[in-house]
């Protein structure tokens, strides 16, 4: 199954819940995401069960991997046992979380009983102060180590995710490096992006992977690295004088969108085709109404080989991008 430009579904996000403890500026600016904001209440998310169905049915439709996010996924109650649900899907390869990793001593060990084969942690400083400020709630990076740990101990592969902001965390690209070289951790350097629309987004904020490179290229010598599947985000190198890697997500100077096989399921159950299109598609109410597995499928279908999304193309080529977006905590990036 293709869509209109010729790329397979192989890929599901999905977000089981859209809050945080953290407000990352770049994400869930504590402005706007303040007490008072309207956070979906639990009957619009989607039950464990609804969710297991409506992989099931993606699976039945190419995807063979599956990536839990939020807001924090990990705020999810029991969320190992969405993944055990998760994990005996026929076809399915890969099951991996993307979390803020500060609740992962409690739970890396369930996780990894219950299947789970990855996480994905977001870090953007290595110096508490910055990280406290960016991460909105004035949390240090001890948490999140204790996280790393604890995800290493449990047997769970790690990467790091650390946004770059200009004039906030560039200063940290090196001392990052270093640390995650040292400790053995695949570092991605993310191009901040103009997701959602309250964070503000500028391009004079944003740090190419080319300027980040050549800053780390006079601390540090690389060669590069095959990706490991089709599809894959992240540009990769590795040290020259360890097995250890680095990646680069360019979503904003080297768009990726030829190859994107990603579907985006929201918390509250509405299927998006790009994480810039603000147009989901409500499956959550289709289901509860009645739909039929067959009916379920032939809806995807029709999303999936109607889509058209290039946004991140688009966006070099457009003088604004002035269009509805869905928020990042609804969709999980
Ligand atoms: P791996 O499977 O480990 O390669 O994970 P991933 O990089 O696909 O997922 P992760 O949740 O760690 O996301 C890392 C960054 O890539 C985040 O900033 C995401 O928003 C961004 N990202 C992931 N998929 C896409 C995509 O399809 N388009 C764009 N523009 N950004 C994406
Ligand atoms: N630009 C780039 N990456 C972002 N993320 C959140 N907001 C943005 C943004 N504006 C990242 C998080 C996390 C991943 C899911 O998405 O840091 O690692
Ligand atoms: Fe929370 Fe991750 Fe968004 Fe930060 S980037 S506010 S940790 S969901
Ligand atoms: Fe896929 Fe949209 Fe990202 Fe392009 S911008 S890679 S189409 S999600």
């Amino acid at each position: 199954m293709k869509d209109q430009l010729n790329r397979p579904l192989r890929d599901l996000r999905i977000s089981v819940i859209d809050r945080c403890n953290l407000r990352c500026q770049y994400c869930m600016p504590k402005e706007i995401f303040g007490p008072d904001y309207p956070f979906l209440p639990p009957s619009e998310l989607l039950t464990y069960e609804e969710i297991e169905r409506i992989a099931k049915l993606f699976v039945q439709l190419g995807v063979e991997k599956i990536r839990l996010t939020g807001g924090e996924p990990l705020l999810r109650k029991d969320l190992p046992l969405l993944i055990e649900r998760l994990v005996p899907l026929e076809g399915l390869n890969d099951i991996a979380l993307t979390t803020n990793g500060i609740f992962l001593p409690k739970y890396a060990d369930d996780l990894k009983k219950a299947g789970l084969k990855r996480v994905n942690i977001s870090l953007d400083s290595i110096n508490d102060e910055l990280f406290g400020q960016m991460n909105g709630r004035n949390v240090g990076v001890t948490p999140v180590k204790k996280g790393i740990e604890a995800a290493k101990k449990a047997g769970l592969g790690i990467k790091i995710n650390m946004v770059i902001k200009k004039g906030m965390n560039d200063s940290e690209i090196i001392p990052m490096a270093t640390y995650c070289k040292e400790n053995e951790l695949e570092l991605r350097f993310i191009e901040y992006m103009d997701v959602g629309s309250t964070n503000g987004w500028k391009m004079k904020d944003v740090i190419t992977k080319r300027e980040i490179y050549n800053q780390l290229q006079e601390s540090f010598e690389f060669e590069p690295v095959e990706a490991d599947y089709f599809g894959e985000v992240a540009k990769k190198y590795k040290y020259k004088d360890s097995n250890v890697v680095v990646g680069f997500i360019t979503s904003v100077s080297e768009s990726f969108c030829s190859s994107c096989t990603r579907a985006r399921l929201s918390a509250n159950g509405h299927l998006y085709t790009c994480l810039f299109n603000g147009n989901g598609h409500n499956i959550r109410d289709f289901m509860r109404q009645g739909a039929t597995d067959t009916e379920l499928l032939e809806y995807i279908r029709t999303i999936w080989r109607n889509r058209q999304d290039r946004y991140s193309d688009e966006r070099k080529e457009e003088a604004t991008t002035s269009r509805t977006k869905v928020e990042m905590s609804y969709i999980g990036g």
